[in-house]
């Protein structure tokens, strides 16, 4: 095992007891990943890592935690099985196209300019199963970028690179492309898209840990990169680690050369020197090169730049819940976590509180700020998330609303709320089938979330599904009975029963009388 920490500084057993793991041994499992791959386990992950774990176990017919932890202390299969159970691979093409214009806006023009012998490098760092880099390549494809381009993606999960070989994806992968793109590039086979062979041809893919010293060098194909992509990937880590990783990704560029993260990423501004460049497509680092004429680092290279253009992923959530509420703002309800002994998540749930507290008082940028800390220093903290969302959605922040909320559903998949933001977000786009997509998946996880029952019911009105609008109001009206007029219910943002009663029965009664008509 290549350790980069020392051993747990606490002893297992102690470990055990005092957070929330089943089993000593599972804790220790839980350090060999720590040690080796970076990742980070708070109180409020450590159930889902102990089912991944427990998955693990299975698979591989062990039968006791201590078995798990001696298989997973050498590198080899057991090793990578678990880092793929505990590392989240969502995905999808054309994620956040609004950044990727950075490519089209700025990178190509400056390569066209300076001609180079050498192909042009991109390296799509946790690349899950190909999206990203496939992506790279489409877009290059579109913009007719003709000249020669190595284009690597690495990540650490074995069985996702397996996929990006194949380059066989469902819808669910697709669901940043419009229709023109999906059939340019790719073929359908039932349920499936196939991706064009030019295309799959285009990326080469490794396994590289992030959190590992093998990199950069010549031998692991990561140097002299033109453009490292690092999306969604940092959140999952410790600010040590995001430290390690961001100062060797630095590394790996060519003078002149770019690292993009995901908008939910750490920003690197107060971590490590470099340049933060602010372009009409976000914010993207590069190394720190007297080279190239730059006087200091960290400093705004073209802050001139107007506030980013970006075309946005999602609109604002303002409309829907203006609906929902021609009331002024409640108490939102935002779940508060159980109280733990442990300092550092003492200390997050006190910066959760006043982030719901800013939220309450309609304070949404101060919410958004409190929220992003929080979810900084635990991404299993759901309820920052959801302020987050919000908060953003809001203030009419739409990109990183829908960036935002997409980051947590990989994190939460299981938590309906979050599905039923996201599907808020897609209808306010305009995009109501895959608001109605969303509404469905929210209700699969609680058939009494009532805001998701009303969610579908707007979605398929829109879509002129008026027999199914009629039956998701009257479930919403038939789960509200339940509650007392002033009672809050979970996602409604503070809309009281009442109110909420009031509109699906008003939504009922439109949708007969047009049946009548
Ligand atoms: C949420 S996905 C992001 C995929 C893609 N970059 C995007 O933005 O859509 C995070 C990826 O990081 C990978 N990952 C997590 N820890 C890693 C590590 N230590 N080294 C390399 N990849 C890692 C996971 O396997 C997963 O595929």
């Amino acid at each position: 095992m290549s350790a980069r920490h020392g051993g747990p500084s606490i002893a297992p057993v102690a470990r055990a007891l005092v957070t929330g793991w089943s089993h000593a041994d599972l804790a220790r499992v839980a350090d060999v990943a720590t040690a080796v791959a970076g990742l980070v386990f708070s109180v409020s992950r450590q159930p889902s890592a102990e089912t991944a774990m427990r998955r693990v176990m299975r698979a591989y017919r062990l039968l006791e935690p201590v078995d798990l932890y001696n298989a997973v202390t050498v590198a080899g299969e057991v090793q990578d099985a678990l880092l793929a159970e505990l590392t989240v691979g969502e995905s999808y093409f054309f994620r956040d196209e609004g950044q990727l214009s950075l490519l089209g806006g700025e990178i190509l023009p400056a390569w066209r300019a300076e001609s180079s012998d050498t192909p042009r490098r991109i390296w799509s760092a946790g690349c899950a199963s190909g999206e990203e880099p496939y992506t790279l390549a489409i877009l290059l494809r579109e913009l007719g970028w003709q000249s020669p381009i190595a284009l690597l993606g690495t990540d650490i999960a074995l069985p996702r690179l397996d996929a990006a070989r194949r380059g066989r994806y469902t819808k669910w992968a697709l669901r940043g492309m419009d229709e023109t793109r999906l059939d340019r590039w790719f073929r359908r086979q039932g349920p499936h898209f196939l991706l064009d062979d030019e295309i799959l041809r285009a990326a080469e893919f490794r396994q590289l840990n992030l959190a590992s010293d093998a990199y950069p060098s010549i031998a692991s194909a990561t140097s002299d990169q033109d453009l490292i992509l690092c999306r969604n990937v940092l959140i999952y880590f410790d600010l040590d680690t995001v430290v390690l990783i961001a100062e060797r990704l630095l590394r790996a560029l060519r003078p002149t050369g770019w690292l993009v993260l995901g908008a939910s990423d750490p920003p690197l501004i107060d971590l490590v020197e470099c340049e933060v460049v602010m372009t009409a497509s976000g914010t993207a680092y590069r190394p720190y090169a007297r080279s190239r004429g730059t006087s200091h680092p960290r400093r705004w290279l073209s802050a001139t730049a107007a506030p980013p253009a970006r075309t946005p992923e999602v609109m604002s959530a303002a409309s829907i819940m203006a609906e929902w509420a021609d009331l002024p703002a409640a108490v939102p309800l935002v779940p508060t976590r159980a109280s733990v002994s442990d300092g550092q998540v003492a200390a997050d749930v006190v910066a959760h509180e006043s982030a719901a507290e800013a939220y309450a008082r309609g304070d949404y940028a101060t919410a958004e700020r409190l929220a992003q800390d929080a979810v900084l220093r635990d991404p299993e903290d759901v309820a920052a998330w959801i302020v987050r969302v919000r908060s953003a959605a809001n203030s009419g922040k739409l990109t990183e609303a829908g960036e935002s909320c997409a980051v947590a559903i990989d994190r939460h998949r299981l938590v309906p709320e979050l599905h039923y933001l996201h599907g808020m977000l897609q209808i306010e786009s305009g995009r109501s089938a895959d608001g109605a997509r969303d509404a469905r998946r929210a209700l699969y996880l609680d058939r009494t979330l009532i805001m998701g029952h009303m969610l579908l019911g707007a979605a398929l009105t829109n879509l002129d599904d008026r027999a199914g609008a009629q039956r998701a109001f009257q479930n919403a009206t038939d789960l509200l009975a339940g509650y007392a007029d002033t009672g809050l219910i979970t996602a409604s943002d503070g809309v009281p029963v009442a109110r909420l009663r009031q509109l699906a029965q008003q939504r009922l009664r439109a949708l007969t009388a047009e049946d009548i008509r």
